[in-house]
This record gives structure tokens, sequence and C-alpha cells, in this order.
């Protein structure tokens, strides 16, 4: 459905990614509860519960991608720059709006698999407010990148990681 995620096609990506690991759980879709009715309610936002879902976890998958994709450039002894560039380009886009992407009723009772906590709901504020660290945080990035100089993409790259952490220590499952 969304095919600007598709365009990132990087080599190399295996393994577990520093901040990727997402605690995978795939006995997803509806619960034994039956709640597929909240799961193909109608949002504000158009999209059902379960697609809301799924396209923040696959927006958040390429975002990981990108990221084990600067990293493993940073780590190497040649790094590749044009690599970086097209993984830091890729970050913002992918999160453009995510502000967006937690309406209310798309967390864990809604019976779809999701590593979103409830208290996402209870401090909607903090929760954005670190959503636009990030966002800010991979704008740098990305122009650091495009300018070239490794050590800035380094410190560039280390702060970003740092406001993913930020949220995720807070409002996602197995952090
Ligand atoms: C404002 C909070 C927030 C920020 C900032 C954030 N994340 Fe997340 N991330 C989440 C939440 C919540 C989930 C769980 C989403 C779900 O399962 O519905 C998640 C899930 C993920 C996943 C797992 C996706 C999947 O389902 O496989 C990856 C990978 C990820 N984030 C990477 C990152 C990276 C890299 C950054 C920083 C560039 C980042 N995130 C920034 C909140 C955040």
């Amino acid at each position: 459905m969304n095919t600007r995620n598709m365009k990132l096609v990087l080599p190399a990506i295996a393994g577990l990614v520093m901040l990727s690991a997402c605690g995978q759980n795939d006995a997803s879709g509806e619960n034994a509860e039956g709640n597929s009715e909240a799961a193909s309610a109608a949002l504000p936002s158009g999209l059902t519960v379960k697609e809301q879902i799924d396209a923040r976890q696959t927006a958040l998958k390429n975002v990981g991608k990108a990221f084990k994709a600067i990293s493993d450039q940073l780590k190497s002894d040649s790094p590749d720059i044009a690599i970086i560039q097209t993984a830091a380009a890729s970050i913002p886009t992918e999160t453009e709006g995510m502000a967006d992407w937690f309406p209310e009723g798309t967390g864990p009772d809604s019976g779809v698999e999701t590593d979103a906590l409830p208290v996402i709901w209870e401090s909607k504020e903090d929760f954005l407010a670190k959503a636009t660290d990030m966002q800010e945080a991979a704008a740098n990035l990305n122009s650091v990148a495009q300018a070239g100089d490794a050590a800035a993409i380094g410190e560039a790259f280390k702060a970003t990681g740092g406001t993913c952490k930020a949220c995720h220590d807070k409002y996602r499952l197995d952090d």
C-alpha cells in the first residue's frame, strides 16, 4: 500500500539491529477473544486499526533497516558514503506524520499485535514530544550526511539513536 517503503533497497542487512530488536512476536492478527471487530474499525485516518498498526510497523521497520545500514558503514574501514546518504535521507521521509500514527484505539487492547504500550495514550504529549525530538535529530543527521563528513555523521547518528531509545525505553514493549 505504501510504495515509498519499497524503494529502499540496501545491501547486506542481516542479523539484529541494536535499535530494532523488536521482540517480534508473530502470534499476530486478531486474538482469540475475537477482537477483529475493533481491529477493523475505521479510524479518523480512514484506515482500520490493523492497517494503521501495520503501516507504522512497516515504516519503523524501514527506519530500523536504514539505521542498521548507517551503523554498518560507520563501523566499516571504508564507509560507503552513498549508502549512508540514501539511508539518512529515508528516515525523515519514513517518519513523516509520525504524530498521527498512534490514534486512540491502536494499542494492545485492539487485539492486533503491537509493541506500543498503553502508557502512550496516558502521556500523549510527552510521546509526541519524543517523536518530534527524533524527527529533528533525523533531519540533522540527513543534512550532515549529505554534507559528507564522516565524523560529524557519527555524532549525529549517535544523537538520533538516543532519541529512538528515549521513546522505546518508555513506550515500546521489550526494550
Ligand atoms: C515517539 C516514540 C518513538 C520514536 C521516537 C521511535 N520509535 Fe521505534 N517504535 C515506537 C513504538 C511505540 C513501536 C512499536 C510500534 C507497534 O508495534 O505498533 C516502535 C517500533 C519500532 C521498530 C519495530 C517495528 C516492527 O514492528 O518490526 C523498529 C525497528 C523501530 N521502532 C526503530 C526505531 C528507530 C531506529 C528510531 C529512531 C530513528 C525509532 N524507532 C524512533 C516508538 C518510537
